[in-house]
């Protein structure tokens, strides 16, 4: 006789090697997730094909670019203008996405571009702040912070300012080395960090 479903479901069988990578990297484990969980950037929704089954999770995935093959299972949204009602989700994750991605922004023969990085940034904390439920948390990791080149730096100092705003407004959240890295032959570094959001 073949036992219940429910019984036998191991979350880690059903996770791909990537999925599992991701939620490692944003601090998680598969049993932190619940409820309601948002993945924005989420690319190929590796990580809401591994829950597909499981009952007590959905994990919704939004990018801005949905590939062909995506579209059943991600919903084209910028992260600056999501389509949800407040207080919509208990989690919301984000990997290797928010809020770094903004560097594709910055162009230093465009005139305003620093300060759209900067607001463009302001708008997603906002954003994902307001699709949380209070007492829901936001982690976006890795956030690539580096100097290499003028775009680096605009990007690192808009994330800075946006984090001493959240911090201005009394929004509590923790932002975390995870990684540093040097190219011994080119001597450009980075760093990598994880940012937790508590609303
Ligand atoms: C490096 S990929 C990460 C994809 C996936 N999370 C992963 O780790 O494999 C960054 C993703 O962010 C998406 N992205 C860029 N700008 C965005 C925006 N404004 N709103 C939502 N997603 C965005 C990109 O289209 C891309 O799929």
């Amino acid at each position: 006789m073949h036992e219940s479903s429910d019984n036998v479901f191991n979350i880690e069988d059903e996770l791909s090697s990537d999925a599992k990578y991701q939620i490692e990297t944003l601090g998680l484990t598969a049993n932190d997730f619940v409820g309601e969980v948002l993945d924005i950037g989420a690319g190929d929704a590796e990580i809401a094909k591994g829950f597909k089954n499981k009952k007590d999770v959905r994990v919704v995935s939004v990018d801005s670019v949905v590939e062909p093959e995506n579209t059943e299972l991600v919903l084209q949204q910028d992260v600056r203008n999501l389509q949800f009602k407040d207080n919509a989700f208990d989690m919301v994750i984000s990997h290797a996405s928010m809020p770094h991605i903004f560097i594709t922004e910055y162009d230093s023969d465009q005139p305003g571009s620093e300060s759209h990085v900067l607001e463009s940034i302001r708008q997603a904390f906002s954003e994902m702040i307001r699709i949380v439920k209070p007492g829901g948390k936001i982690y976006c990791a890795p956030i690539r912070i580096a100097h290499n080149y003028p775009a680096e730096t605009i990007v690192a100092n808009a994330i800075k300012k946006n984090l001493e705003l959240l911090r201005e407004q009394g929004v509590t959240f923790s932002f975390t080395k995870i990684d540093s890295y040097t190219d011994i032959n080119t001597q450009e570094s980075y760093e990598m960090y994880r940012l937790v959001i508590k609303k």
